[in-house]
């Protein structure tokens, strides 16, 4: 018989529940602090950006989270995911080893963010919110957002790093179709833009400046706008966790048991999402897996940045997270993975580091394309830049096995399809992709 490589979940593997880790940790996570006062956020101070069950979510201590059921009546639209063996590539790579994948990028926009973009939508729309004002990087997390709007009939409003508005004119127009409106950032529609612009008219915008400009737009439309973010809050995280509980229950199906598990790592969310029912699996059952975030060696914010308080935007208009940073006013490199392009980690996955929960490792760019070639070209999933990063750790680890012949069974979270970044993998096929960001 031949080997089986799906591991489908009917309609009642969808989880019912979110799993928050905050419950789990056995050191408190350091609260978000006023800059102001040095004093913890209130809820109140919160609840100007978000809708008060957000606010409770980002805080609450409560260990499972009941999915509204018109949540799932979404999430249903392409939950459960697909979780695959990769035998083609365990055959390229000769390779003892059994490597996973669970794969996102069967969602209508192509990533695992609309699993938090749905909850942001449905919330804001119950508390009354008209409008979403947002940032995004590589244009997923701006997708997955104007597809939730439209679904829930709110407007949105995304700021787009600019260089990834130039990229990728796709995914503009992808979030233009949903109904959203776009703007390249730093913009002149806000004064923080401005004043990037008058520093540096070529500025190329990174998602430190595109958060500060979503946050004056939501700060100057107080009447009708909230904002929405992404990924590092503990309630996109929370949201994520979809993704890990149902890839536990899929390797069970296949009678297999992690030794590995690995997710990229931008502001942490879709590596969270994977990560975290794992991390209650060690912290409750004792388990032993190794779960190692992969970031870009360009912008290595846990292997290189610093555990401490810092503001998640540029122009400090957040609260200060403890999380391991690169600097609020880093400049990452123009790399094609536009959504790791953070200079700040979410402070869950930062503490998890901290505990030694996970590792952290980092991959430089061209190795990043290498592997996701070979994946394309063994699995057929063009993947996301982002998640290549992933894929690269996942291929060493299988050739460490095959050197050390070992048969480790390894998972990791493919995010998203890539589709919308073909521009990326012709800068790598046509030799112009270099280490440093910027094309030849
Ligand atoms: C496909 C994909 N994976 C990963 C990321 C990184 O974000 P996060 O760390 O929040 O998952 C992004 C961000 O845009 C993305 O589009």
């Amino acid at each position: 018989m031949s080997q089986a490589i799906q591991f489908p979940l009917g309609a009642d593997g969808l989880p019912t529940h979110w799993y928050n880790l905050l419950s789990d940790f056995t050191e408190p996570l350091p609260p978000p602090l006023h800059p102001g006062t040095g004093e913890p956020i209130t809820p109140d101070l919160m609840e100007a950006l978000l809708p008060p069950t957000l606010v409770e979510q980002e805080m609450t201590g409560e260990e499972m989270i009941e999915i509204p059921q018109e949540v799932r009546d979404v999430y249903a639209l392409y939950r459960p995911t697909p979780l695959l063996r990769a035998v083609r590539l365990e055959k390229a790579l000769q390779t003892p080893a059994h490597i996973y994948y669970k794969y996102e990028g069967v969602s209508p926009v192509g990533s695992h963010k609309p699993n938090t973009a749905i909850p942001q939508a449905y919330y804001n729309k119950m508390a009354g919110t008209q409008r979403l004002a947002t940032e995004t990087g590589a244009g997923q997390w701006g997708s997955a957002l104007a597809f939730a709007c439209s679904i829930f009939g709110l407007e949105c409003t995304v700021y787009m790093v600019k260089i990834s508005f130039e990229q990728k004119p796709y995914r503009k127009l992808l979030m233009e179709t949903y109904g959203a409106t776009i703007h390249a950032s730093p913009s002149d529609r806000t004064e923080f833009g401005r004043k990037m612009l008058a520093e540096d008219p070529d500025s190329r915008g990174s998602l430190g400046i595109a958060i500060s400009e979503a946050l004056e737009d939501r700060a100057t439309h107080p009447e009708t706008t909230k904002y929405s973010l992404g990924s590092v809050l503990n309630h996109v995280c929370l949201h994520q966790t979809v993704i890990g509980q149902e890839s536990i229950q899929q390797m069970e199906m296949a009678g297999e048991e992690p030794d590995i598990v690995i997710g990229c790592s931008g502001g942490g969310s879709n590596f969270a999402g994977m990560a975290f029912p794992f991390v209650r699996k060690k912290i409750k059952e004792q388990k032993n897996y190794r779960i190692i975030a992969v970031e870009p060696a360009s912008c290595p914010s846990m292997t290189k940045g610093e555990l401490r308080y810092d503001f998640g935007d540029t122009a400090q208009t957040t609260p200060l997270m403890m999380m391991h940073t690169l600097g609020h006013d880093f400049m990452p490199p123009s790399i094609h993975a536009g959504g790791l392009r953070y200079h700040g980690m979410s402070p869950m996955v930062s503490h998890c580091l901290k505990l030694g929960l996970i590792e952290a490792t980092a991959v430089p760019q061209l190795k990043v394309f290498e592997a996701a070639v070979q994946f394309a070209r063994s699995e057929g999933i063009v993947p996301a830049p982002e998640s290549a990063h992933g894929i690269a750790t996942a291929i060493d680890e299988a050739i460490r096995c095959r050197e050390e012949n070992t048969k480790k069974v390894i998972v990791f979270n493919l995010s998203g399809h890539g589709l919308f970044d073909l521009s990326a993998y012709d800068s790598y096929l046509n030799g112009r992709m270099q280490e440093s960001g910027d094309d030849a």
